[in-house]
């Protein structure tokens, strides 16, 4: 049986929320990867050093150091296989902070994440407008302190062409930030593509989703709310840019999963919560993708090493061995229901050391 082994697997975009749900769902993602980039989109929105410590504390107490015995035991099956350890790559929600601030928080934070104001779950206290000069002065200090800029990029345009307006707010921040470090976050488009190699400060993340459906497989049939989220997913061909430079290991481009749990009763309603639940199969479905497409070789670089070498990382030791073996995913995590809930994916997770 084909087996593949990843080290250091990190996912450079996650949602995990608070509270009971991140009781659910922090340990489907510590169990994997060694660390996560954790985005910032709580209410309120973590933005203050207080903020940021007290929510690590929670996560790393939700993830505890090995899988503890509980609902998930099940899932995980054989005993034995022990999560090791987990870092939370913390963010603090973007506003016009001045140098002083950002000096005091900086030990504490791995980027800062920037919304357009009202764009997407929990996003309303985001930027109203990219007016250069207002952000000047707290962009120039995150590039000196080399704090990156993680982007969700989208105009409040027309739903298929958002992400493609918003090229030109990239250029603007790439061009007069020479300096700081931006990531285009789960980009979509072929013109988000484009842009990589245009500007050296750029970068990006892609998700697992947008490396397999299209607008289709959300909206073309019956409405499958569970793939339903923000960007929403465009074009055969922009899936296709995606897939290419992900699968030849652009060494711009990072795995981030924006995971982004939501109880079932906030997705199966009239007015759908955006967000597609991937963290506990991100890794098999990526390892059949790449293996597919006979580019297994690259996965290692897509999921730990360009973000290494991107963001100057040395994360938590980890081995994870897939195998390529049938996998039915669990109809729900807790109240989560997840991307293949109940359907059979080629690949599971064999080991992690
Ligand atoms: O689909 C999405 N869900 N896109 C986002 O940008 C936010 C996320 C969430 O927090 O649910
Ligand atoms: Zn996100």
């Amino acid at each position: 049986m084909k087996t593949h082994s990843l080290l250091m697997p990190l996912d450079m975009h996650l949602h995990l929320r608070d509270g009971e749900m991140l009781q659910n769902v922090a340990k489907l993602t510590s169990y994997t990867f060694s660390g996560a980039v954790i985005m910032p989109n709580l209410v309120p929105p973590v933005k203050t050093k207080e903020q940021v410590l007290a929510y690590k504390e929670r996560i790393m107490s939700a993830c505890g150091m090995e899988i503890q015995e509980d609902e998930f035991d099940e899932i995980f099956e054989e005993e034995g296989l022990s999560g090791g350890d987990f870092e939370p790559l913390m963010t603090i929600f973007y506003d016009n902070y001045d140098e002083d601030y950002l000096d005091d928080i900086r030990d504490e934070i791995f980027g800062i994440k920037l919304y357009p104001a009202g764009i997407t779950t929990n996003s309303e206290g985001g930027v109203a407008s990219f007016d250069v000069e207002t952000m000047r002065p707290t962009l120039e200090a995150m590039a000196r302190m080399d704090i990156p800029l993680l982007v969700h990029g989208e105009t409040d345009g027309f739903v298929m062409d958002r992400e493609a307006e918003f090229m030109s707010v990239y250029e603007l921040l790439a061009m007069n930030f020479p300096d700081l470090k931006i990531v285009m976050e789960h980009i979509t488009t072929k013109a988000a593509v484009d842009m990589l190699d245009k500007y050296p400060n750029l970068y990006a993340t892609i998700t697992v989703q947008h490396l397999l459906i299209t607008l289709d497989e959300v909206a073309g049939g019956m409405l499958q709310p569970h793939l339903f989220c923000k960007p929403i997913a465009k074009r055969p061909e922009d899936r296709e840019a995606l897939l290419n430079v992900a699968l030849n290991a652009h060494p711009k481009v990072m795995f981030g999963s924006d995971s982004a749990p939501h109880p079932q009763h906030a997705k199966e309603s009239c007015g759908c919560a955006a967000g597609v639940f991937t963290a506990p199969i991100a890794l098999q479905v990526l390892c059949e993708l790449f293996d597919k497409h006979g580019r297994l070789d690259n996965l290692q670089s897509f999921v730990s090493d360009n973000a290494q070498s991107i963001y100057g990382i040395c994360p938590e030791f980890k081995e994870v061995t897939l195998v390529e073996q049938p996998f039915k995913v669990p109809a729900k995590y807790g109240e989560v229901v997840p991307m293949y809930a109940g359907e059979t994916i080629g690949w599971s997770i064999e080991d992690v050391l």
